[in-house]
C-alpha cells in the first residue's frame, strides 16, 4: 500500500484541538489497514511568529512542498494583532497557496439533513443543498501588485491593492470547474463584476471561450458576483458550480458555508497543477473555518471540517475514495444519530465536546464499513 506523505500543520486558536481528532482518525485508518501515512509536523501563523518571528519558516515551506499533502488547521488569532504585517498569522497561510503554487481551491457546501435547522435559512432552502465553491486562490488582489500605503505627505495617505487576472489563470480554474461538473450535475456559475471591472471583462470572456472551445456539454451561465450573493441565500439549490475569483470566492465562500449550519462544517482542498511527468499535485486541505480564539483550549469546537479536509485528501491526493465515502457517511450517520457540538446544536440541546465528537465519527467508520 502507498505511504502518504503527510505534512500536518495545526496553527493556533482551536487548530491543534481539531488537529488532534485527525490525527485519530489517521490511527484508526492505519490500524484498519485502510491507509499508510509518514506523518510530520511543523509551525504556522501566530505559533510560528512566537517560535520564530515569521509566519512560517523556510525549513517548514520546504517540509510542505516535499509533502504528498498538507493539512492545515486554522491561523490567527487577537494575540497577533500588532506584529508587522509581513509576519501576521495569515501570511503564512498565503505562502504556502502562493509558493506551493495551489490556484485551485475547492470549497464544497453541503447540507446534511439532519442539520438544517441549524441554518439561519428555512429548512425547504437549504436542505439537500450540495454545491461546489471553485475559487481561484493565487491571484486577483490578495496577490496583485502594487500593493502599498503611501504616505502623500498633506496629512493623507493612499492604498491600493491591484486586482490582475491574466488569461492562463482564468483558463486553468475554468477547466478546473468544468471538469468537476461534469462528475456533477453538469452545470457552472461563472461570477465576477464585469460591469465595474476590467478583470471581470476578462474573466467573463475567457470563461465563456474556453466553454465554446472544450465544454460544449456543460451548462454555463454568468452571474454578477453581488447578485449570486443574493442568490445564494434566496435559493442556493439553483447552483452546483460556482467558478470565481480570489477575493469573491472567498466572501461567496463563507455565505455558502453559513448555508450549511455552521463554518465548523466545511472542508476544503486547495490543488496545484498536475505535474506531467510524475503526475502529483500539490495539495493542501483545511477547514473553510478560523481559529475560533473565542473558544480556543476548550474543548468545544466542531472537529468536522478538520475530519472532512482529511477526507477530501483521501479522494484528491491519494485517490482513495472509498476510504473518502467512509468518512463522509460516517459523519452524516453521527449527526443522523444526533451527536452535535455546541455551534449546530439548537438552543437548550445536549452538546458534545471536541473529543467525543472525534470518537463517534470513529466509532461510525468502523460501522458504515
Ligand atoms: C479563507 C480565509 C483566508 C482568506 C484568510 C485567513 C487570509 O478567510 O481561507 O477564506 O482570506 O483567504
Ligand atoms: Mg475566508
Amino acid at each position: 500500500m502507498a505511504t502518504h506523505k503527510l505534512l500536518l500543520l495545526a496553527g493556533d486558536g482551536i487548530g491543534p484541538e481539531v488537529m488532534a481528532e485527525v490525527k485519530r482518525v489517521i490511527a484508526y485508518l492505519e490500524e484498519a489497514g485502510l491507509a499508510s501515512f509518514a506523518i510530520e509536523e511543523d509551525l504556522v501563523g501566530g505559533c510560528a511568529y512566537d517560535a520564530h518571528k515569521v509566519a512560517i519558516t523556510d525549513a517548514a515551506m520546504d517540509r510542505a512542498k516535499a509533502a504528498d499533502a498538507v493539512m492545515l488547521a486554522a491561523v490567527g488569532g487577537p494575540k497577533w494583532a500588532d506584529v508587522p504585517y509581513e509576519a501576521r498569522p495569515e501570511a503564512g497561510l498565503l505562502r504556502l497557496r502562493k509558493d506551493l503554487a495551489l490556484f485551485a481551491n475547492l470549497r464544497p457546501a453541503i447540507c446534511y439533513p439532519a442539520l438544517a435547522d441549524a441554518s439561519s435559512l428555512k429548512r425547504e432552502v437549504v436542505e439537500g443543498l450540495d454545491l461546489l465553491i471553485v475559487r481561484e486562490l493565487t491571484g486577483g488582489v490578495y496577490f496583485g501588485e502594487p500593493k502599498t500605503i503611501t504616505d502623500l505627505g498633506n496629512g493623507q495617505k493612499r492604498a491600493i491593492d491591484t486586482q490582475v487576472y491574466e488569461t492562463y489563470e482564468i483558463e486553468r480554474i475554468a477547466r478546473v470547474a468544468f471538469d468537476l461538473a461534469r462528475t456533477r450535475r453538469n452545470k457552472v456559475t461563472s461570477s465576477e463584476k464585469h460591469n465595474v471591472m476590467r478583470s471581470g471583462v476578462l474573466w467573463k470572456e475567457v470563461v465563456t471561450q474556453v466553454h465554446d472551445r472544450e465544454y460544449k456539454d456543460v451548462e454555463l451561465e454568468h452571474n454578477l458576483a453581488d447578485s449570486l450573493a443574493m442568490q445564494l441565500v434566496r435559493w442556493p439549490k439553483q447552483y452546483d458550480v460556482i467558478v470565481t475569483d480570489n477575493l469573491f470566492g472567498d466572501i461567496l465562500s463563507d455565505i455558502a458555508a453559513m448555508l450549511t449550519g455552521s463554518l465548523g462544517m466545511l472542508p476544503s482542498a486547495s490543488l496545484g497543477a498536475v505535474d506531467e511527468k510524475t503526475g502529483k499535485r500539490s495539495a493542501m486541505y483545511e477547514p473553510v473555518h478560523g481559529s475560533a480564539p473565542d473558544i480556543a483550549g476548550k474543548g468545544l469546537a466542531n472537529p468536522i471540517a478538520m475530519i472532512g479536509s482529511l477526507g477530501m485528501a483521501m479522494r484528491y491526493s491519494f485517490n482513495q475514495g472509498e476510504v473518502a465515502d467512509r468518512i463522509d457517511a460516517a459523519i452524516a450517520k453521527v449527526l443522523a444519530d444526533g451527536k452535535r457540538t455546541a455551534d449546530i446544536a439548537p438552543k437548550g440541546t445536549p452538546t458534545v465536546g471536541t473529543q467525543e465528537m472525534g470518537t463517534a465519527i470513529i466509532e461510525a467508520m468502523q460501522s458504515v464499513a
